[in-house]
């Protein structure tokens, strides 16, 4: 299994270049089973859950085909052949539940495992199915798997009303909508990049649809919808991700594609930290405005407030400012098993529920540590990289779930670096 190891306390400076979102590309790609055309993504993420997906929709008989070096996917579903997603393939990763609602708006049913991913809390698909339901369809849970039906005629137009914000379960609404029959609103709607992304790309479809980014999208069902092609757009959590190692190494980096509104929320508590983000021509840059980081108290919310998926990064970051940060986690319960794993680096955190007081301490020392999901395991090696001596991350699969290249861009900027297979 790979290890990451980590030289740290040099100062990064450069450019990084920030790729496709992961989040987008995998609700964009199930897209395709919405129509028997074409659909091409551009600048999409060179990352194993793409690679999931792409298994995923092959294993339904989608043709799903990675050019350019991983960067375009060209993908149809003009012959699906099997409705049925395994629990082989569904368990690695949660999105694959965004197959279902396209699935079924288009050929009337659909077999869908239910889902695994991030061991982040409880997850379940509640809302995903809720809304479906609304729209007609028949659903039963047996063995393990959802199993949907739309009425003969078709799913039809609901108003769809969730009682917490679900990016998925607004994305599969939203897919299924499209093909319904009839006008749906979807209330209390995740206003997402991700989902503006994806609405963007299903009206290029054909799809009509308005409303989003607001929390009430409005679709009107069509008869069909044909091909497309579309950028995916740029990954605000690996921007955040990255804006952070300027600020955690006391250096500075271009992040190259980046956008102020993408990550407004987080630029906000970066200002509050002390370190400064300025838009150039080509994305953001960003170092720290003078001296140490400054402690600042973090709530993650939907969109657009402060990220869940950003909330491990920033820990990494405050563990050294100066001062006692408060860190609330109020979308995923269990959202903070990186900071043991911080803890053995130096840090002080102390966590009780759903908050982590984090009291800065002046410099964190190289240690073994081990990734535990996704964004824990990104939360190390800025925490590695600020470091005195050796870190050594252990199961960094994780990492590579959503994190393309991530050594060669963090190399890229002076930082020491490697890879290495035990
Ligand atoms: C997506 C992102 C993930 C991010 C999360 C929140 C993808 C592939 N993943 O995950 O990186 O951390 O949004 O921004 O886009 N919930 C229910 N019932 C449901 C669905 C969700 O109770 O049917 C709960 C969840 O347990 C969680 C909250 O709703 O507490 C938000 O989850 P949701 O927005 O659905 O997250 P995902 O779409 O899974």
């Amino acid at each position: 299994m790979d290890q990451i190891i980590i030289r740290g306390g040099r100062a990064l400076s450069g450019q990084i270049p920030i790729a496709g979102a992961k989040n987008a590309c995998l609700t964009l790609m199930p897209a395709t089973l919405l129509s028997d055309e074409p659909l091409t993504l551009t600048n999409a993420p060179r990352l194993s859950d793409i690679r999931t997906m792409t298994e995923l929709l092959g294993s339904l008989g989608a043709e799903v085909s990675s050019l350019q070096d991983g960067k375009v996917l060209a993908l149809s579903s003009h012959n699906i052949d099997n409705h049925t997603a395994d629990y082989d393939i569904v368990r690695k990763m949660r999105a694959s539940i965004l197959v279902l609602g396209p699935m079924l708006a288009r050929d009337g049913h659909a077999v869908v495992s239910l889902p695994g991913g991030c061991a982040i809390g409880a997850r379940p698909v509640d809302l995903h199915l809720q809304a479906l339901e609304a729209m007609g369809a028949d659903l039963e849970l047996r063995d393990g798997y959802v199993h949907a039906k739309a009425p003969s005629e078709g799913l039809k137009g609901a108003v769809v009303e969730f009682p917490m914000v679900s990016v998925g379960a607004t994305e599969n609404a939203l897919m299924a909508a499209t093909l319904a029959k009839g006008t749906t609103v979807i209330k209390n709607a995740a206003r997402e990049p991700e989902i503006v992304d994806l609405a963007h790309c299903l009206q290029k479809m054909g799809a009509h649809i308005s409303g989003e980014g607001t929390s009430e999208i409005t679709i009107e069902g069509v008869e069909r919808l044909g091909g497309a092609t579309h950028p995916v757009v740029t990954d605000r959590i690996e921007l955040g991700t990255y804006m952070l190692t300027p600020a955690i190494t006391d250096g500075e980096v271009e992040l190259l594609g980046g956008r102020l509104d993408l990550v407004s929320a987080f630029a906000e508590k970066l200002d509050a930290a002390g370190i400064a983000v300025t838009e150039t021509d080509a994305g953001l840059k960003v170092s720290r405005k003078n001296g140490r980081i400054q402690a600042v108290d973090v709530v993650t919310e939907p969109f657009p407030g402060f990220p869940t998926d950003l909330q491990a990064q920033i820990m990494a970051l405050l563990c050294t400012a100066d001062g006692t940060s408060v860190l609330e986690e109020k979308i995923f319960e269990n959202r903070f098993m990186h900071a043991p794993e911080l803890i053995r680096m130096g840090a002080s955190i102390d966590v009780q529920g759903g908050t982590a007081t984090v009291t800065g301490v002046e410099r964190l020392k190289g240690a073994p540590v081990m990734a535990t999901d996704l964004r824990a395991s990104v939360s190390l090696i800025l925490a590695a990289l600020a470091a005195e001596g050796e870190t050594v991350v252990s199961r960094v699969y994780h990492l590579d779930r959503g994190y393309e290249r991530v050594e060669e861009k963090l190399r890229a900027c002076g930082a020491d670096i490697e890879r290495v297979n035990t």
